[in-house]
Parts: structure tokens; sequence; C-alpha cells
């Protein structure tokens, strides 16, 4: 069954380095999405995999073949790592009809005819395009394309499925649609799946795991939930979740019967952690409190010293930014509830899941409960 590996992967281009560090082990029927920022090395590190790059220094295995090794100057050749591509730019052959942009490839490979019948009706049916079969790429929207191209790639029952951020050429709703068709795909054809993406939800909504790159390196490799509640530092934990996590900069004052005393410039804090922290704290140490915005509750007319800054409803959900003393959080409600300005608030912080980073190394100590004194 398709397991991938890379171990100690490397891509310079000429002195400038694409990634480094790398080790990564892609299960079975896994749908891996390669996610960061513009730049962070993410198509490079997909085309390595795919093998229309060759990493400066590294090993790949695909099923336990070794596909690459710079050691032992292996390079086995894309078309015969029996692996699938769909990018951005997926060009359908313009003068050939749905049936024959599918059926094309097969020909090539030479399987016989009654087999690629079976083979192109059973892909219209899946991605549900049978009754364009006979039209010319030219007479089909971008989203039914964009399903041709699918059935085109998936045709020869690749191993893996490579694709480099096949949506994002597509309109909101049809991106929307789509991904759960692709989400729906990749269990039906039990295939395994790595999927380029820079868009956050897209990459917690689909994967199975998902693994998160900044500037050439892999910061977190774990299921979005996991990345979503239990961030390994302040890069991924900023990067993922809508409207952002809110940072507070604090210094540590104490340690008393393990409740953590810090205080940022107007607010202070006591921390209890959940589990054991990670590293000793020092006093003096700069400290950032991670509160994700669904975990910051508000009331109105309350006692505490809170304020509406703003609202921002957009039906489905609500974003609140709310002001105690001089410090505005994010807070999220569900529904379209709407505050006037300078509403006096309270705020409540009943979440055990606030998470502790240390500001120099940016790396996450503990998770815990907080109490917020203005
Ligand atoms: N063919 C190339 N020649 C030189 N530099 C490249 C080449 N391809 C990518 N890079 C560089 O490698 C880094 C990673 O690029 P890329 O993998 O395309 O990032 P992403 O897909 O995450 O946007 C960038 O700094 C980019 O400029
Ligand atoms: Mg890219």
């Amino acid at each position: 069954m398709p397991e991938i590996r890379f171990i100690n992967g490397l891509k310079k281009f000429g002195e400038t380095i694409a990634v480094q560090n790398i080790n990564l082990q892609v299960k079975d029927k896994d749908f891996v999405t390669l996610l960061g920022p513009s730049g962070c090395g993410k198509t490079t590190m997909l085309r390595m995999l795919a093998g229309l790059e060759s990493p400066t220094e590294g090993e790949i295995f695909i099923d336990d073949q070794c596909v690459f090794s710079s050691d032992r100057r292996i390079d086995v050749s894309p078309d015969k790592r029996d692996v699938g591509f769909l990018f951005q730019n997926y060009a359908l052959w313009p003068h050939m009809t749905v049936y024959k942009n599918i059926s094309f490839g097969l020909e090539n490979l030479k399987w016989n005819k009654s087999k690629i019948e079976q083979r192109v009706t059973e892909l219209l049916e899946l991605l549900k395009i049978v009754e364009l079969a006979q039209r010319y790429p030219a007479e089909l929207s971008g989203g039914q394309q964009q399903r041709v191209a699918i059935a085109r790639t998936l045709a020869p029952n690749p191993k893996v499925l490579f694709m480099d951020e096949p949506l994002s050429n597509l309109d909101a709703k049809l991106r929307m649609e789509m991904r759960s068709e692709l989400k729906r795909l990749h269990l039906e054809t039990n295939s395994t799946f790595v999927y380029v993406t820079h868009d956050q939800l897209e990459a917690m909504t689909l994967s199975t795991k998902i693994c998160l790159m900044n500037e050439g390196t892999i910061q977190q490799y774990a299921p979005p939930l996991e990345v979503y509640n239990n961030p390994t530092n302040l890069t991924v934990a900023d990067f993922v979740g809508n409207p952002a996590m809110n940072f507070i900069k604090t210094q540590y004052i104490e340690n008393k019967d393990g409740i953590i005393k810090m205080e940022s410039d107007d607010l202070s804090f006591e921390f209890t952690p959940n589990t054991p922290l990670t590293v000793k704290i020092e006093k003096g140490h700069q400290l950032v409190i991670g509160l994700r915005p669904e975990h910051i509750e508000i009331e109105e007319n309350g006692s505490t010293n809170s304020s509406i800054y703003s609202t921002l409803p957009s039906g489905l959900e609500t974003v609140i930014k709310l002001k105690i003393n001089n410090t505005i959080l994010t807070s999220v409600a569900f529904g379209g509830v709407d505050y006037e300005v300078n509403a006096p608030i309270s705020t409540y912080f009943n979440s055990n899941k606030y998470i502790l980073f240390n500001k120099d190394s940016r790396e996450s100590i503990s998770m815990g409960t907080i109490i917020v004194k203005s």
C-alpha cells in the first residue's frame, strides 16, 4: 500500500534554500495538505515527491521503493512512480470531447477497449459529468472543466494523487462545492492525496493531516484539529484560524502553587496549566498568551471593565472586538448579534485551551485556564 517517506530532504536553487530539514511520512489513504504562506516551499516539496524536481539532498520512498536518493544516485522519473498530478492550470485538450480527454491517456497506456469504456463510464459517474461526455472543453464551465481534469487524472488509478492549488481558479461558491467533492472522492477512490494550498480553511476542512510550512521548514505535522487546538509555536497559531488567535504579550511575575502570574501593559493574568510546563520559566521571561476568539465569551451589561469596540455581523456569525482597558481582543459569537459601540459588557474566559508561548523561542509551553484582571 502506498506510503510516502521523505527523509532529510533539502532543495536549493543556486544559493537559495527552498526547503530544508524535511522529514515527512504520508501514510496510506491519508489526505495530507501542505499549508503555508506563498513562497514557503509547498510547490517545491510536492514537485520533489512527484518526481518533477530533484532534491539537492535526501531520499524519497514510495511504497518501500526508493524513487530518489542523492547518495545512491537514484531518480525514478514521474511516469514510473505511478502517481497522478492536478495543477491550477489543468489544460484539457480543446479538440477532444470530455470522453476522449479521459480515455486518451488510457489508450496510450494500451488498455483494451472494453476496459477503457468501463473505466471512463465509472469516472463520468463518479464525478457526475455523464451528460457532458460528448461536449468539448470550450462548452463547459470552469467547475465542469475541473471535474473533467480530475477524472482524467484519476483514470489510470494512480497510487497517489498530487494536487497543487487545484481550486484556486474557481469562484468561492464553486470552490466550496469542489472541496466537498474532493473529500468524497478521496474516500471513494481509496487513494492517497497530497494537496498544496495557502488557504487554511481548505486545509482544515479537507485533510486528515496538515503539514504546516514556513520559510522552507516544517513547523507542525498533525491532524487539523490538533494543529488548531495545540499549535507548536506562534507561527502555526497565527496562521491557522479565522478570525486569528489573539496574542497578548506579558511579563512573567511568579509561579505560586502552580499558578503562573503575569502582567501585560494594562492587565494582569493568572494562568493554571493543564499539564506540566515543557520548559522552566524564569523571572523576567517574556510570555505570550494565545486566546482563540471562540474562547472569549461576552454578555451585555456585565460587571467587568470591558466594552464593545466594534461588531461585524455576517449572518452566520458575528466577529466582536472588545476592549478591556486598552487591550483589544477579538471574540466571535454564533448568529447575528449586534451591540452598540462602547456598550459595557462582561467578558468570560471559560475555556481550558488558552495557550502560553515563550516569546523568544516562539514555542508553545503549555495549555490551561486563565483569570484576567483589569
Ligand atoms: N525554479 C526555481 N528557481 C529558483 N528559485 C525557485 C524556483 N522554484 C521555487 N523557487 C524558490 O523557492 C522558494 C519556494 O518556492 P515554492 O515552492 O514555489 O513556494 P510556494 O509553493 O509555497 O509558494 C521560493 O523562495 C521560490 O522563490
Ligand atoms: Mg506554490
